[in-house]
């Protein structure tokens, strides 16, 4: 019998349609209900991808395109996303910033066309715990990373018991909006012990973690 915590319950499953249909409700009111309330954790990514200077960047779940205006100015973004609503925001973020060196892309971000070691940097900001597979995004990102670049994650993890608790019973209701509450930082990184570089808490309460992961 499988451990709960080693395979996503039931009522965790999400497919890409799920994606598409919660991100299709979201986008329009998107920025007002996510964009302060993790912004921390963007900004703690933002910080670390400066330190890195990176001159191409990958964006796994671009979304709307908060971040796009902040990276640095002389890399070469691409942003990919599953959802054309929330891309129209980003698409619509590109033209009122006048960011010539970003592009988007629409598709599944398990399965992306580009080479191995594409880009200097991989970035998933809050998309780990809301993709179908979320070991295939992972794996995707560390192939797409040349080697020695890096993979800069942003997201939710399960917290202390008693936090845990009470993830548990939202379990249900999080994962109708595409999310995740049961989701272990353990058992997500398993296979990647050796890759991390740094871990550091972000958002409320330290919710959300910062990982920075080194391709090799
Ligand atoms: C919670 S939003 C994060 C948006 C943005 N990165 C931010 O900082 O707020 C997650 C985004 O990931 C996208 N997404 C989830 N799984 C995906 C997949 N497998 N391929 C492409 N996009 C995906 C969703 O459509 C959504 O726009």
């Amino acid at each position: 019998m499988k451990h709960e915590s080693q395979s996503h319950r039931e009522s965790d499953r999400i497919s890409l349609v799920d994606v598409k249909q919660t991100y299709r409700r979201y986008a329009s009111v998107y920025d007002i209900l996510f964009g302060w309330v993790l912004q921390d954790g963007r900004d703690q990514l933002l910080a670390a991808i400066n330190r890195l200077s990176p001159r191409s960047i990958l964006e796994m779940g671009v979304g709307t395109g908060l971040l796009l205006p902040h990276y640095p100015k002389e890399a070469r973004v691409v942003g990919v996303d599953i959802s054309d609503e929330m891309l129209a925001h980003a698409r619509a973020r590109i033209q009122r910033h006048g960011l010539a060196s970003v592009s988007l892309q629409q598709c599944d971000c398990e399965h992306l066309d580009y080479a191995d070691g594409t880009f200097d940097c991989v970035v998933l900001p809050y998309v780990l715990s809301v993709t179908p597979d979320p070991q295939a995004l992972l794996k995707e990102a560390l192939r797409l990373c040349r080697t020695g670049g890096m993979v800069v994650i942003v997201n939710h993890f399960s917290g202390a018991p008693l936090w845990h608790a009470l993830e548990r019973l939202a379990s249900p209701l999080a994962a109708k909006i595409g999310f995740r509450s049961t989701f272990s930082f353990d058992d997500v990184f398993a296979a990647h012990q050796s890759s991390i570089e740094a871990v550091k808490r972000a958002n409320l309460f330290g919710l959300s973690k910062l990982v920075l992961l080194r391709s090799r």
